[in-house]
C-alpha cells in the first residue's frame, strides 16, 4: 500500500513563488502526504525565484523545441521540497508575478507558458523523462489543467489524473487558434475535449478529462454545481458530480505556530492567550493607530479583488469606527480599492491604518495582534486567512460561503450554549449583513468571558493538513487502483 508516487503540477509554490493560497497548498501538501506514505514531487516552472533556490540540481530531460524554444527539466530540491523545475527561459525567465507583466496585464503568451507546463507534466507522467514514474498526476488550477488532457489522449499506458479547482474564476480560456499549437490530436477539439465556447478552455478540459476532481471545501464543491457559483462550468460539474470531492485545505502548522513564530514580538499559546496583548499593541503601533487594549481591532490580510468583498468592508467601516473600532489592512491589488482604503485611513488615521503590498512577515503580526480577522468574500473556495486567524486566536468574521462556511462555527445562541463557537458568520454577502456581524462582534468583544471562550475554541480547532492529507491519500489510492 505504501510508497504511492504522485506528480503534483503547480504554477506557484510557497515559499518560492506565491500570489495566493494555491502556493501555500502546493508547498504544504507534499510534506503532509509524506506522513501518509505518499511520495510527491512537484513540477513548477523554473522562474528566476525558483532557479535561485534550487539545489542538488541535475538535468533529467531536454526538449529542443518546447512551445518556441529549448527547454530542460531539472530535478532538485528547495525549501525541503522535491522539485522538477521546467527551465524554459523563453517562457519563464521573467521576474516578479508569475502571470502578469510589470504593467499588470497578463503575459500575452500565457496560453503557451502553461500548456508547456502541462505537457511536461504529462510526459513525466508517462515515464518519458527520468526515472520517476508516478501512479497519479495531480494538476492544480487552469495553469496545469491540460496535463490530464494530454494524458487522456496519450496512446501509452497512463497514470491516474486528478485536478483541483482552487478558484473557478480563473479558467484559462483562449482563442481557438491556440489549439493548433498544443500538439493534441484533432479529436480533442470537441465539447467532450478542450473546446470551450468556440475557443480552448484549459480548466474546462481538465474538468472534463481528469479521472478525479477535487476542490478545496465541501461547500464550494456543492456551490460550483449551481449557476450562481458555477461560472458557466456548473453543467459540466453536475455531470461529473460523482467524481467531485470537496477536501478542505489546512495550513502549515510549523510556519503558522504562535508559540514559536519568529515574526511576532510575543510568542504565546492557548494556555497563555493573555500574552497576545503585546502583539496587539505592536500592530497598533505599526499601523499608526492609537494603542488601546479596549478598542476592538479588526484586520484584513488579502488580495484586493472583487472576490474578497472588500468594497463592503469600506462601506461598513465608518459605522464601526464611530463605535470605537479600529481597522488595519494588509493587502494589494485593484487600484480603486487601494485608493478607497487610503482615503479612509487619511480621514481617520487614529482608527484606520493600511499597509499596501505583499508582506509575508507582517501577515503574521496581523494574525497575532488583531482581535478579529474579517473575510467578507463573495465566494471563497476555501480561504486560508481565517484558518491562520483561528490558530492565532484572532476571531474570524466571515461570509457564509465556500470554505468559510465550513471552517468557522458561528457564535449563535446554540453554539455559544454548547461552548463550541469559533467566530462570526454572516449571510448574504451585503453591507447590511456585514454591519450586523460587526455589531455582534462588538458585543462579543465586550463580554470578556465569551470572547475568551471563542478565541480558545479557535486556537484548539484542528486546521492542520493531517485530516485533508488522509483524504487526498485515499483518493489517490482509489484512483490509482481503478481500471482505466
Ligand atoms: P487567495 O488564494 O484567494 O488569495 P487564501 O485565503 O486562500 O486566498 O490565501 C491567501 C494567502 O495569501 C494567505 O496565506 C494570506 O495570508 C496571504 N496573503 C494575502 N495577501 C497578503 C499580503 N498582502 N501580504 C501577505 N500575505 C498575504
Ligand atoms: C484560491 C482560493 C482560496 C483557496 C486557495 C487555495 O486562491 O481563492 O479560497 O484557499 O485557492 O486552495
Amino acid at each position: 500500500m505504501s510508497g504511492l508516487k504522485v506528480l503534483s503540477v503547480a504554477s506557484e509554490i510557497f515559499p518560492l513563488v506565491k500570489t495566493g493560497g494555491l502556493a501555500d497548498v502546493a508547498g504544504a501538501l507534499p510534506g503532509a502526504l509524506k506522513r501518509e506514505g505518499i511520495l510527491v514531487r512537484t513540477l513548477v516552472p523554473a522562474y528566476p525565484a525558483v532557479k535561485a533556490k534550487l539545489a542538488e540540481v541535475s538535468t533529467i530531460g531536454e526538449y529542443s523545441d518546447l512551445f518556441g524554444g529549448p527547454a530542460r527539466v531539472l530535478a532538485g530540491a528547495a525549501a525541503g521540497l522535491d522539485l522538477f523545475a521546467l527551465d524554459a527561459p523563453h517562457l519563464y525567465d521573467r521576474p516578479g508575478n508569475p502571470y502578469l507583466r510589470p504593467d499588470g496585464l497578463d503575459w500575452t503568451d500565457n496560453a503557451r507558458r502553461f500548456a508547456a507546463l502541462a505537457r511536461v507534466g504529462a510526459d513525466i507522467g508517462l515515464g518519458a523523462i527520468g526515472p520517476f514514474r508516478p501512479e497519479v498526476v495531480h494538476a492544480h488550477d487552469w495553469q496545469a489543467a491540460l496535463a490530464p488532457a494530454y494524458l487522456h489522449f496519450a496512446s501509452a499506458l497512463r497514470p491516474a489524473t486528478v485536478i483541483t479547482i482552487h478558484n473557478l474564476a480563473f479558467q484559462g480560456h483562449f482563442p481557438l487558434s491556440t489549439f493548433w499549437e498544443l500538439g493534441l490530436p484533432e479529436r480533442a477539439l470537441t465539447i467532450d475535449g478542450v473546446e470551450y465556447f468556440g475557443g480552448v478552455g484549459y480548466l474546462k478540459a481538465g474538468l472534463r478529462l481528469a479521472d478525479g476532481i477535487t476542490t478545496v471545501s465541501p461547500t464550494y464543491a456543492r456551490e460550483i454545481t449551481t449557476p450562481e457559483f458555477g461560472m458557466a462550468l456548473d453543467g459540466l460539474l453536475r455531470s461529473r458530480a460523482s467524481t467531485l470531492h470537496g477536501i478542505l485545505n489546512g495550513i502549515d502548522d510549523v510556519v503558522w505556530n504562535p508559540a514559536a513564530d519568529p515574526a511576532v514580538p510575543q510568542n504565546y499559546s492557548a494556555l497563555r492567550i493573555d500574552m497576545r496583548a503585546r502583539n496587539k499593541t505592536a500592530l497598533q503601533n505599526k499601523l499608526g493607530l492609537t494603542p488601546s487594549p479596549d478598542r476592538p481591532l479588526f484586520a484584513v490580510v488579502s488580495r484586493l479583488s472583487h472576490q474578497k468583498g472588500l468594497d463592503l468592508m469600506l462601506s461598513a467601516m465608518p459605522q464601526f469606527v464611530a463605535k470605537g473600532g479600529q481597522f488595519g489592512l494588509l493587502g494589494s491589488g485593484e487600484r480603486t480599492l487601494e485608493e478607497g482604503f487610503a482615503d479612509a485611513a487619511a480621514n481617520r488615521a487614529d482608527s484606520i491604518g493600511c499597509v499596501f503590498g505583499y508582506d509575508e512577515r507582517l501577515a503574521h503580526l496581523f494574525q497575532a495582534g488583531a482581535d478579529f480577522v474579517v473575510v467578507p468574500s463573495r465566494f471563497e473556495p476555501c480561504g486560508l486567512t481565517q484558518l491562520c486567524a483561528l490558530r492565532y486566536g484572532a476571531t474570524p468574521i466571515v461570509s457564509r460561503v465556500g470554505g468559510l462556511a465550513d471552517t468557522v462555527i458561528d457564535a449563535n445562541e446554540a453554539a455559544t450554549a454548547a461552548g463550541v463557537a469559533t467566530g462570526v458568520q454572516f449571510s448574504p454577502t451585503s453591507v447590511e449583513a456585514l454591519s450586523s456581524a460587526f455589531d455582534r462582534a462588538f458585543e462579543l468583544f465586550h463580554n470578556k468571558e465569551s470572547m475568551r471562550r471563542v478565541r480558545l475554541n479557535g486556537m484548539r480547532a484542528d486546521v492542520s493538513w493531517r485530516g485533508p492529507a488522509r483524504r487526498y491519500a485515499a483518493l489517490y489510492r482509489s484512483l490509482a487502483g481503478a481500471a482505466r
